[in-house]
């Protein structure tokens, strides 16, 4: 037994008590680095080049262009003179990004207070078209810059827009005039909904900008973490928001990441701010993520708050 774990090491996750004490341990001590942060943004530059590659665009997408979906094998979309027209130009972020607040949707942000916190980021992101109502506004705050829709949520809540357009369109409200990012290209059965989610937005004159996820940059994103032992079928939504955030902002704080059942008062914690609906068991890897989203922290390139704000 003891040759063969020589030969094959087995790298083993520590469990979730532990990294609960370990976050214990480490407290609320943080130190930014700016060599870690510099790094980081190399790294994901060479690799995935967020700046030009993270939404489809007509400079990355031209027609005739070929877009590999990155959720499924041998699934293109072509690029044609149907959806060409619905791509912005080229990255619309004004760059770089000075102070981005990444917010996961992680029950720990209940009574958290870090709503004030949250909205004083230069650029907030959000996952999966949160709830923003009232009751949550004290620990997740109001400020939208760019929000993740994915298009399951389209056919789920929104009965594929075939006839609940207006609520579509009046709920997108509370996300003001931020980016909406649809990974309109990952699965094949994803794609029409997310153009339908444009249409709906965009014949109604609303505020939100849609940009369509890279599914290159995505594919490119989840490699990285392959190499970094995170191995789920795919990342969390999170995930690819904060390496987003990474590579395009100069200081990221991330609220909201807490994959455990148990807080760090060892008081339970539901799975979500706003419910308690689990994740399909072995489809992402979310204590896998925590644990290289903790090196980060620890080694000061971006901060995580699992905690009370002060
Ligand atoms: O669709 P997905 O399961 O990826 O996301 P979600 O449940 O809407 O939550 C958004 C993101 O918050 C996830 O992608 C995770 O990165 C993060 N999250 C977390 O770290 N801990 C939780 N308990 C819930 C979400």
């Amino acid at each position: 037994v003891l040759c063969w774990f020589y030969i094959f090491p087995v790298y083993r996750l520590p469990r979730d008590k532990e990294i609960v004490e370990e976050v214990l341990r480490q407290g609320e001590i943080w130190q930014k680095n700016q060599t870690g942060i510099d790094l980081y943004r190399k790294l994901l530059t060479d690799c995935c080049d967020p700046q030009r590659m993270f939404a489809v665009t007509k400079e990355n997408s031209p027609m005739g262009k070929v877009l590999w979906y990155d959720g499924e094998f041998y699934h293109s979309h072509t690029v044609n003179n149907e959806t060409y027209p619905l791509f912005v130009q080229d990255n619309p972020l004004q760059l770089p990004l000075k102070k981005c607040a990444v917010v996961g949707n992680g029950g720990i942000l209940r009574h958290s207070k870090c709503g004030r916190h949250i909205d004083q980021a230069d650029f907030v992101m959000r996952c999966n078209l949160p709830p923003l109502s009232k009751e949550y506004v004290e620990d997740v705050g109001t400020r939208t810059h760019l929000v993740t829709a994915n298009p399951s949520i389209i056919e789920k809540r929104f009965q594929n827009l075939l006839w609940s357009r207006k609520a579509f369109v009046d709920s997108m409200k509370v996300y003001g005039s931020s980016y909406i990012y649809m990974p309109a290209f990952s699965m094949k059965p994803g794609t029409d909904p997310s153009l339908r989610a444009y249409y709906a937005l965009a014949d109604t004159s609303s505020n939100l900008t849609m940009l369509f996820a890279n599914p290159e940059f995505l594919r490119t994103v989840g490699k990285f973490w392959k190499a970094r032992s995170v191995h789920a079928k795919r990342l969390s939504t999170g995930l690819f928001l904060i390496s987003l955030a990474l590579g395009l902002c100069e200081e990221v704080t991330a609220y909201g990441f807490w994959p455990f059942s148990v807080g760090l008062d060892e008081q339970p914690v539901s799975h979500h701010y706003y419910d308690n609906i689990l994740p399909y068991k072995w489809f992402h890897a979310m204590p896998e993520e925590f644990v290289q989203l903790w090196h980060l922290h620890k080694s000061g390139t971006l901060r995580m708050r699992v905690g009370h704000c002060p």
